[in-house]
């Protein structure tokens, strides 16, 4: 192999430039030439392609975003839009990719492998709803910047004696609710994956205030059903029967910025040094995902056809500390 692609695509993250950086010293290491794809498969199709070298990608270990910029591109996933991308992988002489990204972005890199493309994946989104890797990149990072906004809504709710509902992203996964729920002491938390109804809502807050806390604070994940909205009007309609009155705050587009944390820094450096081994190395369809404290390398139709499940225990753990 001479000449390796690499790309970021789908909903962006903090960790994607440290990873961005990782591949192409891996791939300076190991030899091989190394070319920027920008704009995900958008940008593959439409050939917005560079050199990058070893100062392209200098001081971005610290910064959010992705210098390759990202995108979400309807055109990839049709056979034709495919067939232009593997042209213009051999326009530019690239024999192997890099694919950074979520599950779309994944299910894009499988279907370049079953193309006859060599391809290596890296789960990177905020959702952590990816099969085979304990953790993608991104979630880190995600997770204290919801954190910090607790405990600051925390610090207002006890003030003035409120029910806050904070809603988190994650699409149809929980795992960020949970965890950010978790860490920041939340009374309930709301994921897609267990079902709580509207009355189990408004009986947490009112044994809240009954118990004499000075807030009840209620992470909701966006995905889960009937939804924030709907929660809200709910509780509002039974303020005086609750004891507390609710103010909703959606933490929206926030979550997916900022510098990454240290943790986020050495995974994204981890796995995108090793997706440049194993692409080097021969191998294609496969994701690098991070298990038990090790690497773990499993066919990408492994990672992207089933949605990971939500940690029971720990949702356990999150009800038995609400006291
Ligand atoms: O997949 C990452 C994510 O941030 C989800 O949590 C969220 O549902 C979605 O992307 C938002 O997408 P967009 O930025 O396109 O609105």
């Amino acid at each position: 192999m001479d000449r390796i692609g690499v790309l970021t695509s789908g909903g962006d993250n903090s960790g994607l430039n440290p990873c961005i950086r990782a591949v192409v010293r891996m791939g300076l290491h190991e030899g091989v030439e190394r070319m920027g794809i920008r704009r995900g498969y958008a940008g593959l199709i439409a050939g917005e392609i560079d050199e990058m070298d070893a100062r392209d990608v200098g001081g971005i270990l610290g910064r959010g975003g992705t210098i390759l910029g990202t995108a979400r591109a309807p055109e990839f996933e049709t056979l034709q839009g495919r067939r232009k991308a593997l042209r213009t992988l051999n326009r530019f002489d690239i024999d192997g990719l890099v694919v950074i990204g979520g599950n779309g972005s994944l299910t894009g890199a499988l279907e370049l492998h079953h193309l006859d493309f060599p391809t290596i994946g890296i789960p990177s989104t905020i959702d952590n709803d990816i099969n085979g890797t304990d953790i993608s990149i991104g979630v880190d990072t995600a997770l204290n910047t919801i954190l910090g906004a607790i405990d600051k809504i925390k610090d207002t709710a006890s003030s003035h004696n409120r029910a806050f509902l904070i809603e988190t992203m994650g699409r149809n996964s929980g795992y960020l609710a949970l965890a950010s729920g978790l860490a920041g002491g939340a009374e309930l938390v709301l994921c897609p994956e267990i079902e709580s109804t509207l009355d189990d809502v408004a009986e947490t807050v009112e044994k809240a205030y009954i118990r004499g806390k000075a807030h009840a604070i209620i992470v909701v994940a966006e995905g889960w059903k009937p939804g924030t909205d709907e929660i809200a009007r709910e509780l509002n309609a039974r303020e005086e029967e609750l004891g507390f009155s609710v103010r909703v705050t959606r933490l929206g587009h926030v979550q997916r910025g900022g510098s990454p944390s240290a943790f986020d820094r050495i995974l994204a450096t981890r796995l995108g040094a090793e997706a440049v081994r194993q692409l080097v190395g021969g191998n294609s369809g496969h994701m690098v995902g991070w298990l038990n404290s090790d690497f773990h390398i499993l066919p990408l139709d492994e990672a992207v056809t089933y949605q990971k499940e939500l940690d029971k225990d720990l949702y356990n753990l999150s009800t038995i500390m609400d006291k």
